[in-house]
């Protein structure tokens, strides 16, 4: 939720637990899409992974430029550092479509201007949300959700999500760290990052054993939202393995009850 000495709770690098039991890293962001939520908009998740002890990068809670694909298309297929027309050709090449059927989802933002107008001018389709990128990565490895890729700049933390993500489905993603603004230049070197121009891919971001669940807190195209009922609340929930490429989506009933 932030650097330490900025949050009270969750700061990056705190450490949790009892001290007993195996040591684990873990990445969350409670609420993925508090704009999502104060609108009643879609895609809004809580999320949270799991990897071995030093298995995540550790970002501030600054910038990332990303890229990502789903599974099945082969090693580097896309790159963070070649045109959109360039990639859009190669992914339309790898799936046996045309340009203009393949769906590109990024996040609303100005600063996505020139990106936008070259995608359009390849002639593919875009997808604009206006929040919630680590649910528009995890659509790159859904045939149902209709997202062939997802490009752009969204928030750090999130990219290792969606990286943590993709290491279960098996999708590929690439990411770099963005500055929002000078005064954040000093944060990547207190987490030991040196290198800022550095590109991750999704192993690098998130690697070995790594588990990852999300819990739909208003609609999106996979998780149904949060449903308040009588005394309690529905609740629906993916989790991914990467060791096993397990996907699971549970249903939750909950009593308010029995646990208040
Ligand atoms: P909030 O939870 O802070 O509302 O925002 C979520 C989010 O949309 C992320 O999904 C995304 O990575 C990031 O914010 C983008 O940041 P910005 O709104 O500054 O473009």
């Amino acid at each position: 939720e932030g650097a330490e000495g900025e949050a009270e709770k969750l700061y990056v690098g705190e450490t949790l637990g009892t001290g007993d039991g195996p040591k684990v890293d873990i990445a969350l962001v409670a609420l993925e899409g508090t704009t999502i939520v104060a609108r009643g908009g879609p895609n809004a998740l809580a999320v949270i992974a799991i990897a071995e002890d030093g298995g995540f990068l550790t970002v501030p809670n600054i910038y990332m430029d990303k890229i990502a694909v789903g599974p099945g298309l082969p090693d580097g297929i896309v790159d963070l550092d070649n045109e959109p027309a360039d990639n859009l050709a190669a992914l339309a090449d790898a799936k046996g479509v045309p340009v203009s059927d393949l769906v590109v989802c990024m996040l609303d933002r100005p600063r996505h201007g020139k990106m936008i107008a070259k995608i359009r001018e390849a002639g593919a389709r875009i997808r604009l949300i206006l929040d919630g990128d680590v649910i528009g990565v995890i659509a790159t490895s859904q045939p149902e959700a209709g997202v062939d890729i997802f490009l752009g700049i969204g928030g750090a933390p999130q990219g290792v999500l969606a990286a943590a993500a993709l290491r279960g489905v098996g999708g590929q993603m690439q990411g770099r760290l963005v500055f929002r603004n000078n005064d954040q230049r000093t944060e990547p070197p207190r987490l030991g990052i040196e290198n800022f121009k550095q590109k991750y891919a999704a192993h690098e971001m998130a690697s070995g054993n790594v588990t990852f669940a999300a819990t739909g807190i208003t609609y999106s195209a996979m998780l149904e939202g949060v449903r308040h009922v009588a005394g309690g609340a529905i609740t629906h929930s993916m989790v991914l393995r990467s060791m096993t490429g397990t996907f699971r989506f549970i249903k939750g009933h909950h009593d308010f009850n029995r646990f208040p």
